[in-house]
């Protein structure tokens, strides 16, 4: 499963990446604007920047709703870089988008997927990836787990060969859930990303060992 960061905060990408376990970014209107990144050059920029320092996917999403506009703005999101991922709502004009994308050479994220028929349509369309929002559906009282293995076994059954990016991830536990429900990757926040490290087992376990061989080193310079 691949690990993609949720955030344009360059700091944090920075972070993720020199784990060393980082395979792309995605970012939305709300998280540029989060970074105060406003008007056209800046977020082209922006872009560029993220780019410049992760070797891999960046979704970059357009905010047109028509079907020419989208295409129009993909394409010059596209030209930024080679590893642009134009991020494409989930409406009717945007499944006519990730057609013609995908049916141009364009990789694409088709976005605010809430349910399985939603992400059949993203696959027919010829989508790259598919970000269904489980932290989103948690919040409605839905299962956001439920459906990436609904979609991991519809996926299968047709041989779509569009990724499950699980997105809005709120916690460890949901990247855990996720990889066994057969997503292909997450896009998380650094925080959940981060929390996989942690177990208290761990902590103890490693100030027990530093303990006693420190006791080793002292035992062995006063024999000596
Ligand atoms: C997906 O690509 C979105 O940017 C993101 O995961 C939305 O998450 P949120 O529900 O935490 O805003």
């Amino acid at each position: 499963m691949k690990f993609f960061i949720d955030t344009a905060n360059l700091a944090q990408i920075k972070e993720a990446h020199d784990l060393g376990i980082l395979d792309g970014v995605t970012t939305n209107p709300s998280l540029m604007a989060k970074e105060g990144i406003k008007g056209e050059d800046a977020v082209m920029q922006h872009y560029l920047t993220i780019c410049e320092l992760v070797d891999g996917d960046v979704s970059a999403e357009v905010l047109s709703t028509s079907v020419d506009e989208i295409i129009e703005e993909g394409k010059k999101l596209a030209a930024i870089h080679p590893n642009i991922v134009v991020k494409v709502p989930m409406i009717k004009d945007g499944v006519k988008a990730l057609k013609w994308f995908s049916d141009n050479g364009i990789k694409t994220n088709c976005t605010l997927v809430f349910s399985a028929g939603q992400a059949i349509l993203a696959a027919k369309a010829g989508a790259n990836y598919v970000s269904p929002f489980i932290g989103r559906i948690d919040d409605s009282n839905w299962d956001g787990v439920e459906l990436i293995k609904q979609i991991a076994q519809i996926y299968k059954i047709q041989g779509y060969k569009t990724e499950i990016l699980s997105a809005s991830i709120r916690s460890p536990l949901h990247i855990v859930k996720c990889a066994e429900a057969g997503s292909d990757v997450i896009t998380s926040p650094l925080e959940p990303i981060l929390g996989l490290l942690k177990h208290p087992l761990t902590d103890l376990g490693l100030a027990k060992f530093l303990e006693d061989a420190k006791k080793m080193r002292t035992e062995l310079a006063t024999a000596k």
